[in-house]
C-alpha cells in the first residue's frame, strides 16, 4: 500500500480486492447471507485523497469514472458522513464499477483510513457501508466470515502473480444472491499454513469454490467467456470469478508469465479491462 502525505491531504490507494474463494454457508432471517471467503488485494486500484473542508464534497476523475455517482449515493461520501467529518474527497477511478473487485468498498475504506490519519476515529460498524468494507479496511490477506464483518488476517500466503479481467458488464450483487440455489454450503475448512508457492495455494484452492459463480454466469454469460479465455492462457494455474462478478482472476507461477498472459489477452480482447498484478 502506498500512502504519502501531501499538503492537501493523504494520497491513498484503494486496492482491488479479490475473493480467491467465496463460500455461502447460510442465510439469516433478514435475507443477508453468511459468507466464508479468502480475500487478497492487488497492488493496483483507485487513488484518492481526503482534505478537511467546511462541507462534504466529492469529485471523480480517471479512466473508469463514467457512471460513478458523485452524489450522496457514492460510498465515499457515505463513509465520510458515517465518520462525521466533513472532507473534500478527490477520487481517481481506475477500477471498473459493480465488478466484484470491491471498487466502491475499497474506496469507502480508503476514505475511512484517510480520516483516521486526520485524527477521526474509525466508525464502530463500518460494515453498514457494505459487507466488504471491513476487509477492505485491513487491505491485506484475510479470511472474511459472518456477513463480512468478521475479518481474520492471514499470514504466510505467498505473493500471487495474477491477471484480473472484467468484460465491461456490470453485475448487480443482490440479483446474483437472489439466483443462488443452495445457501447452506460447507465452509472452506482449515486454510493450510504451508502454502509456499502459487502452485501450492492453487492445489488447495481447487478444494474451494466461489458459490456465486454459477448464479452470476446464468445472469451474465460474458463471465463464461472470460473464464474460458483465462483458462487457455499459457501458465494459468487456476481461473475463477471474484465476488459476485463479473471480474475474474487467474493465478500464474511468476510475474513474467502473468504479464505475457495479460499482453496476449489484451491483444485478443481489446474491449476487456485486463491487468496483471500481484495479489497479497
Ligand atoms: O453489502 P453490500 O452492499 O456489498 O451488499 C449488496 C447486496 O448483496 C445486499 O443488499 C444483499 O442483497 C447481498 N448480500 C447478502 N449477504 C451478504 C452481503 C451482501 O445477501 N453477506
Amino acid at each position: 500500500m502506498t500512502q504519502t502525505d501531501t499538503p492537501t491531504g493523504s494520497a491513498l490507494l484503494a486496492p482491488a480486492k479479490v475473493n480467491l474463494a467465496l463460500h455461502v454457508t447460510g442465510q439469516r432471517a433478514d435475507g443477508y447471507h453468511l459468507l466464508d471467503s479468502l480475500v487478497v488485494f492487488a497492488d493496483l486500484g483507485d487513488c484518492l485523497s481526503v482534505t478537511p473542508a467546511e462541507d462534504y464534497s466529492l469529485t471523480v476523475t480517471g479512466p473508469r469514472s463514467a457512471g460513478v455517482p458523485v452524489d450522496d449515493g457514492n460510498l465515499c461520501l457515505k463513509a465520510a458522513r458515517l465518520a462525521g467529518r466533513p472532507v473534500a474527497i478527490a477520487l481517481e477511478k481506475h477500477l471498473p464499477n459493480q465488478a466484484g473487485i470491491g471498487g466502491g468498498s475499497s474506496d469507502a475504506a480508503a476514505v475511512l483510513r484517510g480520516l483516521a490519519d486526520l485524527g477521526t476515529p474509525l466508525p464502530d460498524h463500518p460494515e453498514v457501508l457494505g459487507a466488504d468494507v471491513p476487509v477492505c479496511l485491513a487491505a491485506r490477506a484475510a479470511r472474511m466470515q459472518g456477513l463480512g464483518e468478521v475479518v481474520t488476517p492471514l499470514h504466510g500466503l505467498p505473493p500471487l502473480p495474477a491477471v484480473l479481467v472484467n468484460p465491461g458488464r456490470p453485475v448487480a450483487t443482490p440479483a446474483v444472491f437472489k439466483r443462488l440455489e443452495k445457501r447452506d454450503n460447507p465452509g472452506m475448512g482449515e486454510i493450510p499454513e504451508d502454502l509456499a508457492t502459487p502452485a501450492d495455494l492453487t492445489t488447495w484452492l481447487a478444494t474451494t469454490r466461489n458459490d456465486l459463480e454459477a448464479p452470476a454466469l446464468a445472469l451474465e454469460p460474458a463471465i463464461g467467456a472470460v473464464l474460458g479465455a483465462l483458462t487457455s492462457l499459457p501458465g494459468c494455474l487456476i481461473a475463477r470469478m471474484s465476488g459476485s462478478g463479473a471480474s475474474c482472476f487467474a493465478l500464474f507461477p511468476d510475474g513474467v508469465t502473468a504479464a505475457e498472459a495479460a499482453r496476449m489477452l489484451r491483444a485478443a480482447q481489446p474491449g476487456w479491462w485486463v491487468v496483471d498484478t500481484r495479489l497479497s
